[in-house]
């Protein structure tokens, strides 16, 4: 991160022992639109999510940034862009879909009050051409100052090479990893409760995922034709980069009738038993030997 740096937020001095500093809510395409069937984007879930939204940034101002799934409206421009293979600015086309969905969000959550300020990731990712990576946040971090709730979604963004790239949504998390708040956690609202281990909705869950040793859960992966990002296999792959830089990530069902997100910033042992989850998060390193009764 560049630019002067912030003080007005510290992290949190109260923060319960496994809670996080920073939440990152991913809120899947697949809860706010139909990228089956009518691929119609549903205006009223962005609604009742926003409804959700407002109630844990007046609990926890400054505190969560908030990442749109491209759903339906974003989905389809990604296929042409990959279509695209002579223009290496084609990607730029993701800006205009990316945009109406980071909006929809803003208007539902500044009707709530929520301090919501869509932000393009296009402005804050350097691929350089020596292969280094930067990345510009401070804006991000002087908005969470200010008990504002940043607004991100899937860009485009410059490659090494100088041409364009999609960046996924839930690639998007990458960029705030190193805020300064204190530990992050990812979560990733989505259709199911996690990765499946069996076919059918009612299958069982994987409980944790290794990112360090990604190559077991490969096989449990499928996608469809509609996907431009991978579906669940390119989630967990984005997650698991996410996780291996510190981040203590989670897939779960996003309900929008739910009561709150509140739980989302608990301690994981205290989230409601009845919640199923993936966790890709490296394990805490085993306590010492003569520690162990
Ligand atoms: N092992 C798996 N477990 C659960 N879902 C899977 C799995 N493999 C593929 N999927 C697909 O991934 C989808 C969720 O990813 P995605 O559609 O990208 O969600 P989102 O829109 O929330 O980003 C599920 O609806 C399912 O069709
Ligand atoms: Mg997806």
């Amino acid at each position: 991160m560049t630019g002067a740096p912030s003080t007005a937020l510290e992290p949190r001095a109260d923060r319960p022992a496994g809670a996080p500093g920073l939440l990152v809510l991913k809120v899947g395409g697949s809860l706010l639109s139909d990228k089956r069937h009518t691929g119609r984007t549903d205006y009223t879930a962005i609604d009742d999510y926003a409804g959700l939204l407002a109630g844990l940034v007046a609990e926890f101002p400054g505190r969560v940034v908030l990442v749109t799934g491209g759903g339906a409206l974003c989905h389809p421009v990604g296929l042409r862009i990959k279509a695209a293979e002579d223009d290496p600015y084609a990607a730029v086309a993701l800006t205009e879909p990316a945009f109406l969905m980071r909006w929809a969000w803003t208007t539902r959550l500044r009707d709530r009050g929520v301090r919501a300020v869509p932000l393009q990731v296009t402005s804050m990712l350097n691929e350089s051409p020596d292969g280094t990576t930067t990345t510009e946040t401070s804006v991000v971090r002087r908005l969470l100052d200010e008990g504002a709730l940043p607004v991100l979604s899937s860009d485009c963004v410059i490659t090494a090479r100088g041409s364009l790239r999609i960046l996924s949504s839930d690639d998007v998390p990458a960029v705030l990893l190193d805020l300064g708040l204190g530990p992050v956690r990812v979560v990733a609202l989505t259709d199911v409760a996690g990765i499946h281990t069996g076919d059918g909705p009612g299958s069982p869950v994987l409980a944790h995922l290794d990112p360090d040793d990604m190559e077991g859960a490969r096989r449990l992966f499928w996608t469809d034709a509609w996907d431009a990002t991978g579906a669940m296999e390119g989630k967990a792959e984005a997650l698991a980069a996410h996780a291996r830089r510190g981040a203590e990530c989670l897939i779960t069902r996003g309900e929008r009738s739910a009561p709150s997100l509140r739980h989302l910033f608990a301690p994981l042992p205290t989230w409601p038993a009845d919640t199923p989850r993936t966790l890709i998060a490296r394990r805490s390193p085993a306590p010492p030997l003569e520690d162990t009764p």
